[in-house]
């Protein structure tokens, strides 16, 4: 395992501001450590294989690779394969690329070939999420997990609303592709029927990002230990279905 591995920090496990650590890394561990708590225990110690479908740069791909798991990225923009490579390459790592979207997933991976499939903000911009789970399922050998993490509507339409867009806001209450160029926009009960209906059984359920884009970056910049509270905080409501509405995002483990 490589060496930024095998130190005490795990990814999610980070409740202290380091020194050095840019208050961008600051704020991005507060919006991710939710989701790595959920998803270090079902990727297990063991070396897996793990498909991060629009994994993008490789913000997550990268990090599982470090824990010792055989991690595809596919995602459609070259760009993003080339910084996933040299991102992979400087954390000393490897990850394949392959250029391709959720449309042609099946045909590059196979069926039955991932433990693991992570789908992190892809939901939002696909034509068909029903079609898009049901390949994903169809990638997944028996038993294997999806790690769905998706933009939520009702927050959505508070920010707009909080940001004077009331018509937007208002045009997203009930539409989840009033988002425009940003994608669609889901509920937990949405997200529960289309996981059903793909064959998918539920195994947990988080709400990330529940206070963390609401409060000043300004705040966690200058207030020393901020982010470490902060951190603590959205731990503590992450499961509580009352301010599940309240969250950027949704953070469903699902098993095949
Ligand atoms: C918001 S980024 C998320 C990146 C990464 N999953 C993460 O969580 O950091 C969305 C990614 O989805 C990719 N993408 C866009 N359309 C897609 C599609 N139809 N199928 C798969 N990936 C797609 C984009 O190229 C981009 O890398």
């Amino acid at each position: 395992m490589p060496e930024s591995v095998r130190s005490s920090e795990r990814p999610g496990e980070r409740p202290n501001e380091r020194p050095g650590e840019r208050p961008s890394e600051r704020r991005g561990a507060a919006r991710t450590a939710v989701v790595w708590e959920a998803l270090l225990p079902v990727l297990g110690d063991e070396p897996r294989d793990v498909v991060d479908i629009g994994g993008g740069t490789g913000g997550f791909a990268v990090r599982v690779a470090e824990l010792g798991h055989r991690v595809s990225v596919v995602d459609p923009s070259p760009d993003a394969l080339a910084s996933l490579d040299r991102r992979a390459r400087e954390r000393g790592v490897t990850v394949t690329g392959q250029q391709g979207d959720l449309s042609t997933l099946l045909d590059l991976v196979g069926p039955d070939s991932a433990d693991m499939v992570l789908c992190h903000g892809v939901l939002e911009v696909v034509d068909d999420p029903a079609a898009a789970l049901a390949s994903i399922h169809r990638v997944l050998r028996p038993g294997g997990a999806l790690s769905l993490l998706v933009a939520q509507r009702h927050a959505a339409v508070v920010a707009r609303a909080m940001a004077g867009h009331f018509g937007q806001a208002l045009a997203l209450l009930d539409d989840p592709t009033a988002a425009g160029r940003s994608g669609r926009r889901f509920t937990r009960e949405e997200l529960d029927t289309l996981l059903g209906d793909a064959g998918f059984e539920p195994v947990s359920a988080h709400g990330i990002r529940i206070f963390a884009d609401l409060v000043p970056g300004s705040l966690l910049d200058l207030e020393p230990g901020a982010t470490a509270a902060l951190v603590e905080l959205e731990r503590a409501v992450a499961e509580r279905p009352e301010y599940l509405p309240l969250a950027t995002q949704v953070h469903l483990i699902a098993q095949r």
